[in-house]
């Protein structure tokens, strides 16, 4: 029996994957590689001795996901395959909900076909808005400020009310807060296309001399020094909380809606220390206005993580840094 994963080359993919690799589960990669490349999966064979089946194909083609299910035995999904651009989203929303909506629909409709009623769907602490009080807890209300946020609250209710429909159904909705470093061999890690909107893969541009000095996009908020705050989270340690939601999935039925994230937050200003540190380089920054949307400070409550999978996450800013760069600096555009 396998478990599928939808962008499996991607950022968080492939680190799931290596992980449930680890764990002894067989996976199967389907991936559109829109947002990734092929050489992913060389570097997840070598870090694991195992080449998992990949299907180049797009969750948009039922056919292509009919294929899939036909030819596999799968007893779960990990659901990763979906634009993530907060700024993308809000120039190009028909695309978004197309991919994001339309696409996870299709996956939903296809795994009912095939009886396969096991899934670990990857939502977005983006789903909270900007939250009344922190520490943020699953039950706090949801509201979202742009397209791509919005396409992770629509497939919220609607495997909410796929498992009203049918109570065989076992869902697991894990909202990740701030992703950031990469696997300890440096192979894989995060590879943005274009100019990175996320703070971290921006300041290793700036390390790698590929960018000249870091925006920070505000520096008035009511926060520790004035910038943005948010709960930063070694990636392998998400990935890892990924096999903790997928060996629960397996074992009860329902809907469960978990925070991954540190518990702890963390500016921007603190993350640039953090990573001059790990790359022994110094980082200039420039105070810019903000970016719209922005909210000033957001971190996870992690005590349901903990109590319902028994996971914490273990590795600090210092780690994630260090791990980050140790890939990034690799880079060569
Ligand atoms: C972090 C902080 C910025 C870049 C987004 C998505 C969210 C999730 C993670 C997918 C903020 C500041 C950033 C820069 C800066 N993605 N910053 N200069 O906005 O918390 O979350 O990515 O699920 O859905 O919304 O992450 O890394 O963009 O910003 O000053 O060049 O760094 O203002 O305070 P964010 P981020």
């Amino acid at each position: 029996m396998a478990i599928l994963v939808t962008g499996g080359t991607g950022f968080i993919g492939s680190h799931t994957v290596v992980e449930l690799i680890k764990e002894n589960f067989e996976v199967v990669i389907l991936d559109n590689l829109y947002n990734s490349n092929i050489e992913v999966l060389d570097k997840i064979e070598t870090i694991t001795n195992i080449r998992p089946k990949f299907y180049k194909a797009d969750i948009l083609d039922k056919e292509a996901l009919r294929k899939i299910f036909s030819e596999n035995k799968i007893e779960a999904v990990i659901h990763y395959a979906g634009y993530k651009a907060v700024g993308e989203s809000v120039e190009k929303p028909i695309l978004y909900y197309e991919n994001n909506v339309t696409g996870s629909l299709n996956l939903y409709e296809v795994m009912s076909e095939f009886n396969v009623k096991t899934l670990v769907f990857s939502s977005s602490a983006t789903v909270y808005g900007d939250p009344a009080k922190l520490p943020i807890k699953e039950d706090f209300p949801l509201s979202t400020t742009n397209p791509y946020g919005t396409t992770k609250l629509f497939n919220e209710r609607i495997l909410e009310d796929i498992y009203v429909s049918d109570n065989n159904w076992s869902i697991m909705i894990l909202r990740y807060f701030n992703p950031i470093g990469a696997h300890k061999s440096g192979l894989i890690g995060e590879t943005p296309n274009g100019i990175p909107n996320n703070l971290v893969p921006y300041i290793a541009q700036v390390a790698t001399g590929e960018r000249e000095f870091l925006r920070v996009w505000g520096n008035d908020f009511n926060t520790v020094d004035g910038t943005g705050v948010r709960d930063y989270i070694h990636v392998v340690d998400l990935a890892l909380g990924h096999i903790k939601a997928i060996q629960y999935a397996l074992s009860h039925k329902g809907v469960e809606k978990v925070n991954l994230g540190t518990g702890n937050g963390y500016s921007v200003l603190q993350v640039r220390e953090a990573f001059e540190k790990a790359c022994g380089k110094k980082i200039p920054y420039k105070i810019m206005d903000r970016r719209p949307g922005d909210i000033a400070e957001c971190y996870a409550d992690t005590t349901k993580a903990y109590e319902l999978l028994g996971w914490k996450a273990k590795f600090g800013i210092d780690e994630m840094c260090q791990d980050g760069w140790n890939f990034s600096k690799n880079i060569i555009k």
